[in-house]
């Protein structure tokens, strides 16, 4: 099937270069100009585990095309996907002034009966948003469906995902539009889930939501632990291996972030509140997911005291590993809170030190975690990456100043590191 996807961000690009890789024609269309040229010449942006081979594989069968023209790809395919960013506003509304613009494009494009699919993630409704703004520029009066069809891509691991995923969400109105999205989805084999729009669009923010609450949770249990001399990892597996609870998202370290959770979790108390709705659970799970990194600052202090002009050694600066995405990323916040208190800072992520370079300064950016060790007064370990899981510890200790770890992700043995003569804090133990 000819398929046009408009946005070529993380999930877009994903998305089309799986589509493609399927068996569709697919047009990737995007208004940075930039971007697109990369694109055409097989540069890829970002980084996302094997999307570099598969971007390649379409543009040499042909299969997979890349432009600015918007209006040209519409009128050139029959389901359109809008995979635009819906970034959160000063107050958590997410932002829909792209997806609107959009479709006012799609829109006036539009020459023969189209299906616009929701791909981005937006709050229940827009569906309703996005219909109404289709007929209002419908200036050929063409038929259209408007189809929500939520993606459950994680960075790191999105083509796995898409190749493969848990189900396919798709909210109609009609057969027609259901018959053509299950083609286009047919050879996957995957389970397909039919709703409404309202709902399709709902199952995407709850899962989100949820995943986010069982972090929170397990972040809040740990902190009990701290207290009750328990320890959380254990906690976790006693309480994962129950089926009806599930391992998974429990493990607990300094909170979400990502361009996912913390938005959509905001978006989703909005909407509620817009419904008429306080969801004061979705409330607290924001809160305690805040308090998290608030926590791992506070045990720095519980052992250095005074921060002002001590040197802290940063490992990991992306919100999880296998990702150069620093979006919401802790690291983020904990480093320019130490800033404001004095603190110089030695950093070491494996892929995201370009993009912190954007958004952070006065960093000294090191080599590697021994790099970053020498002269530090302590050690933060804030994404775990699996080569920091191998360091060796005790010729760490040799470069540091003083030997602290404060490990927010749980990588070690506490007995084995306080056994090398360190004094470590990790989360729930
Ligand atoms: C998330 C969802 O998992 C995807 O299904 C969804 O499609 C995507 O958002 C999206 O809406 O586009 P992603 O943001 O890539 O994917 O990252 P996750 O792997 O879900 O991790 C999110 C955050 O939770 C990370 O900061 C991670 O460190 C944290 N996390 C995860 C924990 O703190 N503990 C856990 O047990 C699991």
């Amino acid at each position: 099937m000819k398929l046009c996807v408009i946005g070529a961000g993380h999930v877009g690009l994903v998305t089309g270069a799986c589509f493609a890789d399927i068996g569709h024609r697919v047009t990737c269309a995007d208004s940075d100009s930039h971007k697109i040229e990369q694109l055409s010449k097989g540069i890829v942006p970002i980084y996302e585990p094997g999307l570099n081979e598969l971007v390649q594989k379409g543009r040499n069968k042909g299969t997979l095309l890349f432009t600015r023209d918007l209006g040209g790809a519409v009128k050139d395919s029959d389901v359109i996907f809008v995979a635009v960013g819906t970034p959160a506003r000063h107050d958590g509304r997410a932002d829909l002034s792209f997806v609107e613009d959009v479709c006012r494009q799609i829109a006036s494009a539009m020459e023969s009966y189209k299906v616009v699919v929701e791909k981005s993630t937006v709050p229940v409704k827009t569906g309703e948003w996005v219909k109404h703004t289709l007929e209002l520029n419908n200036v050929n009066n063409c038929d259209f469906d408007v189809v929500s069809n939520p993606e459950f891509l994680r960075e790191g691991s999105a083509i796995q995902d898409f190749m493969k995923p848990d189900r396919i969400v798709i909210g109609v109105e009609n057969e027609r539009a259901e018959k053509l999205m299950e083609e286009i989805y047919a050879p996957l084999g995957a389970r397909i889930i039919v709703t409404d729009i309202n709902s399709a669009e709902i199952i995407k923010h709850a899962s989100n939501s949820f995943l986010a609450l069982k972090i929170s949770y397990i972040n809040a249990v740990a902190e009990i632990c701290e207290f009750a001399g328990a320890d959380i990892e254990k906690v976790s597996a006693g309480m994962g291996l129950d089926g009806r609870i599930g391992q998974s998202f429990l493990k607990a370290g300094i909170g979400y972030g990502g361009s996912c959770f913390p938005k959509d979790v905001l978006a989703f108390i909005d909407i509620a509140g817009q419904l008429g709705c306080d969801f004061e659970l979705l409330k607290v799970v924001e809160k305690i997911n805040r308090h998290q990194r608030e926590r791992a600052i506070k045990k720095l202090q519980d052992v250095l005291w005074i921060l002002n002009n001590k040197t802290v050694g940063i490992l990991g600066l992306s919100f999880k590993p296998d990702t150069d995405d620093i979006r919401e990323a802790p690291a983020i916040y904990i480093i320019n809170k130490l800033q404001k208190e004095g603190v110089k800072i030695r950093a070491y992520d494996p892929t995201a030190m370009e993009n912190a370079k954007k958004v952070l300064s006065g960093i000294t950016y090191c080599r590697d975690a021994y790099e970053v060790a020498e002269g530090s007064d302590a050690l933060m370990i804030l994404t775990e990456w699996e080569q920091f899981r191998e360091l060796d510890l005790a010729e760490i200790k040799k470069r540091m100043k003083t030997p602290v770890i404060i490990d927010g992700r749980n990588l070690y043995d506490p007995a084995a590191v306080k056994g090398l003569g360190f004094t470590y804090m990790s989360v729930g133990r």
